[in-house]
């Protein structure tokens, strides 16, 4: 696991992260989610015990080790933002360099190349290689030993589908085997499939913090449920208006925008007007918009 307590970072009078206060538990995958400059590297970095606190502390594992604490860097493996590896070295020798200094068996090295699709190039010059190659080799590296924290700074932006599928995979395996997993991440697709809870950060401060459900009942209430009819009548807008004022027609379908809750109650009221219901769909709430707009609120 990992603990916030009142985490400050100033960079020059600047405070690039201000009291924050968080906890990662343990077996979790927990996103952090918020615009450029916002704090989130800066965070990461201070679980990785890179970044001194100004004020407060980061604490890591059960025993609550300070980040800085050589011990409690020991429990976590860290992906940065920027990877940049010596350009004349090949994958493997790369990949083979960082086991050795982390005492993993000697398997791991194939392992870790075969999950980044590595294999093939592994005994290329990483000046060779490709942004999303690049980026590869740096989950390979940081995935190399089984500490019990990954921290990921953007580890998705330079995957294709294929390593994004791989990169799920390893996250849910570190997820079944106890691992906790904290990752920043402008991609919220990675958040919607991965993440058991997001930590929303805007200018430092920690705006809003979801669990994975929570998230999706919000999503929920801000989806549309469309139904078709069949000869639909004009005055079952009305009877369905008494359930959700913001109904309207959308061609021959009625649109009932809002919570999931209010739908069975909408369904009714349209049964009861007697009308005949052919099917319907519902659409979720987009977390592009929803993250929009606790953005502008919160800025
Ligand atoms: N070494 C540094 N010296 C001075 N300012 C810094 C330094 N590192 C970060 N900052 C500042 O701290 C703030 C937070 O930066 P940080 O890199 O943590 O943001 P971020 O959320 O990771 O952004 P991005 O989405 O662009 O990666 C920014 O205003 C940045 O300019
Ligand atoms: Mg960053």
């Amino acid at each position: 696991m990992i603990q916030y307590r009142g985490f400050t970072k100033r960079f020059t009078g600047r405070t690039a992260v201000d009291t924050l206060t968080l906890g990662v538990p343990a077996g979790s995958v927990v996103a952090l989610l918020g615009p450029n400059g916002s704090g989130k590297t800066t965070s990461i970095k201070a679980a990785a015990g890179l970044i001194r606190p100004d004020a407060g502390e980061v604490l890591i594992g059960e025993q609550q080790l300070s980040a800085l604490d050589p011990q409690g860097r020991r429990r976590c493996a860290f992906l940065p933002q920027r990877v940049s590896f010596p350009d004349t070295l090949t994958g493997r020798e790369v990949v083979e360099f960082y086991r050795r200094l982390r005492q993993a068996p000697a398997d791991a090295a194939d392992r870790v190349l075969k999950f980044a699709s590595l294999n093939g190039a592994g005994a290329r010059a990483v000046g060779t290689y490709s942004g999303g190659m690049i980026q590869r080799l740096g989950l390979a590296v940081a995935t190399l030993g089984t500490t019990e924290v990954l921290l990921l700074d953007e580890p998705t932006a330079a995957l294709d589908p294929e390593g994004l599928a791989a990169f799920y995979q390893l996250v849910e395996a570190r997820r079944r085997a106890g691992g906790t997993v904290f990752f920043s991440s402008h991609q919220l697709g990675d958040i919607e499939r991965l993440a058991d809870a997001v930590a929303v950060i805007v200018a430092g401060r920690l705006v809003a913090e979801f669990t994975g459900s929570d998230l999706a009942a919000r999503l929920a209430d801000r989806g549309v449920m469309r139904v078709r009819m069949a000869a639909p009548a004009a005055e079952i807008l009305d009877r369905v208006r008494t359930r959700c004022a913001g109904a309207f027609w959308s061609g021959s379908e009625l649109m009932i925008p809002g919570p999931a809750s209010l739908r069975p109650a909408v369904l009714e009221a349209i049964r009861g007007g007697g009308a005949e219901i052919l099917g319907l769909t519902t659409e979720e709430g987009r977390l592009e918009a929803f993250y929009r707009e606790l953005i502008e609120a919160s800025s």
